[in-house]
């Protein structure tokens, strides 16, 4: 069992922090980004009114929000796991799956959908062979959608990390992801 862990052990343990500590021992996390995240809640405190504060920071620094990084992050504010994964999986902003290296977003926007973004994300999957909130297994691509990147009169519109794409139609889709073989 993991150190830091064992250190708060005391008899006072309320039945709940009992239970997080049980999940906790299962946590294959490495030490230094469980110190990352326990800085980060310490930032705020560790109160859990601040528990979406912390994990927009911790998602900041990862990247995404797996499963036992929801669990120290339940640890360090005393909190249920339970809660926390409510927030990530409710909160579109907050994700569960790594980003690819080129992370594509399609916009879902009135202005795109109705010229077509569905068919455009459909060309996306198939060339990709990967679904909505995942990401390649060579970790090249991850593919999400997103509502309204401002940029409706280009639409249908798609973002591959920061950059934009316009009036796109399915079969622009295999000479884009070309533009990424790298
Ligand atoms: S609806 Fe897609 S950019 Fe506005």
């Amino acid at each position: 069992m993991l150190e830091w862990l064992r250190a708060k052990d005391s008899n006072n343990q309320t039945i709940k922090q009992s239970r997080n500590k049980k999940n906790m021992a299962n946590i294959k996390l490495s030490e230094d980004k469980i110190n990352i995240i326990k800085d980060i809640a310490k930032s705020f405190g560790n109160k859990a009114g601040e528990v979406i504060n912390v994990l927009h920071q911790v998602q900041g620094k990862f990247g995404y929000l797996p499963a036992e990084v929801q669990e120290v992050v339940a640890h360090e504010l005393n909190i249920p796991v339970s809660r926390v994964y409510g927030i990530v999986s409710f909160y579109s902003f907050f994700t569960m799956e790594p980003k690819g290296k080129h992370p594509i977003d399609i916009c879902l926007g009135t202005a795109c959908y109705v010229r077509g973004a569905e068919k455009v994300l459909d060309a996306f999957k198939r060339a990709l062979n990967v679904e909505v909130g995942k990401c390649t297994p060579d970790g090249k691509f991850s593919l999400n959608t997103l509502r309204c990147v401002g940029a409706c009169g280009l639409a249908p519109v798609a973002m591959i990390g920061t950059k934009v794409y316009g009036r796109l139609t399915p079969d622009l889709v295999p000479s884009i992801i070309a533009e990424y073989n790298d």
